[in-house]
């Protein structure tokens, strides 16, 4: 079959670039599709294993950063999706160097080979996070850009630059601002997989402050349905916003998981509040739907599906959970600034080297 587009998905092996990946792939026939990803912590070949064999897949190992690499590349693909990001906002607390220099830098890089080239879609995959909390009702693409925290702060700014080339230098541009996504393969320092592996094995489900912050959960392959038709269908220099309207308080969604897999409430553990914690997201996503997009998956079928995946790859999990830099990351949050005893480790196994 003639190949009739050339996709180049950055950031692909990990949790919502692998997905995507694969639902072009089976969606796209005719399309090839190319994953670029710097492999660091979160990102892992496992997560695109499968694509391998396709003729229609290639994997580049490279980083977002790397100019000689990103112009190669780019020039060889018709569109663009950049997924490449650090993304966990407790790590851009501890260190928010890293997020400036890949969410950033690495639009920056990717936008100036997209320039040179020219004829390039590029998809700039942001979040909900760049309005800061939305204390009542929900932010539309209009609202103003709050963002609160060294991830968000980062996220917005490439998304500024993005703009720039559009307006500067006339370049085919859309961006979704995607909310709290879950689902199987994410990296378990998010709250769900963190809290699913963690009563897994009957250790503590560390909470912030409270428990009522509000998040507007979607699951994995419908925030993979909205970006593709952004992808397709968006009008150029266009944001949108992505979310599906479960909108639930942390301490609801913590004990769901419990309920789920029939562990006590008892497993649920206050711990000290993220600093900045944002209290609420919450998005209009009436442009998205105007185009025909719909989510398919209630937040409960969803939840269902990611612990059953959890339950049945817990290699997965396991080997990342006891990987020295997962825990050298999880003493200095939980334990140094949580308050967490050491007793009560959210991670299993001995401290390894990487
Ligand atoms: O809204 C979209 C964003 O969602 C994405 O852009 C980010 O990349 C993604 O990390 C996520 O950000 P959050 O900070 O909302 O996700 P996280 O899973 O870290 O936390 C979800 C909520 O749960 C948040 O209110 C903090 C809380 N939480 C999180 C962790 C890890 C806890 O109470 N305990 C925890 O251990």
């Amino acid at each position: 079959m003639a190949l009739t587009r050339r996709v180049l998905v950055t950031g692909g092996a990990g949790f919502i670039g692998s997905h995507f990946a694969r639902h072009l792939l089976s969606s796209y026939p005719d399309y090839r599709v190319t994953v670029l990803d710097a492999l660091t912590y979160a990102g892992s070949l496992s997560n695109i294993a499968d694509l391998m064999e396709n003729p229609n897949f290639a994997f580049y190992h490279g980083d977002v950063r790397d100019a000689v690499v990103m112009r190669n590349l780019v020039r060889n693909h018709d569109w663009v999706v950049n997924f490449a990001a650090e993304t966990h906002v407790d790590r851009s607390i501890l260190n928010p160097g890293s997020f400036l220099q890949t969410d950033v830098y690495g639009a920056y890089v990717l936008l100036e080979a997209c320039r040179e080239y020219g004829g390039k879609r590029f998809l700039q995959v942001s979040t909900d996070e760049v309005y800061g909390e939305v204390l009542e009702g929900f932010a539309d693409e209009n609202a103003p850009l709050r963002p609160r925290s060294p991830y968000s702060a980062s996220k917005a700014s490439a998304e500024l630059l993005v703009m720039a080339y559009h307006q500067t230098y006339g370049l085919d541009v859309v961006i979704t601002r995607g909310s709290n996504t879950y689902g199987p393969n994410q990296y378990p320092e998010k709250m769900i997989p963190l809290f699913v592996t963690n009563a897994l094995e009957d250790r503590p489900l560390p909470l912030y402050g409270d428990g009522t912050q509000v998040r507007d959960w979607i699951y994995v392959l419908d925030h993979c349905t909205a970006i593709d038709t952004v992808l397709h269908h968006g009008a150029t220099g266009m944001v949108y916003n992505v979310g599906a309207g479960n909108l639930l308080k942390n301490r609801a969604v913590a004990e769901k998981i419990l309920e789920l897999l029939g562990k006590p409430a008892s497993l649920i553990q206050s711990v000290t509040d993220r600093p900045g914690h944002d209290r609420r997201y919450a998005v209009d996503t009436s442009r998205l739907r105007a185009m025909g997009w719909e989510p398919r998956w209630a937040f409960e079928t969803g939840l269902k599906q990611t612990i059953d995946w959890y339950r049945s790859h817990r290699q997965w999990w396991q080997e990342i959970k006891g990987k020295g830099e997962y825990q050298q990351f999880t003493r200095q949050w939980y334990h140094e600034r949580g308050g967490l005893a050491p007793s009560q480790e959210v991670h299993s196994g001995a401290v390894k080297e990487d």
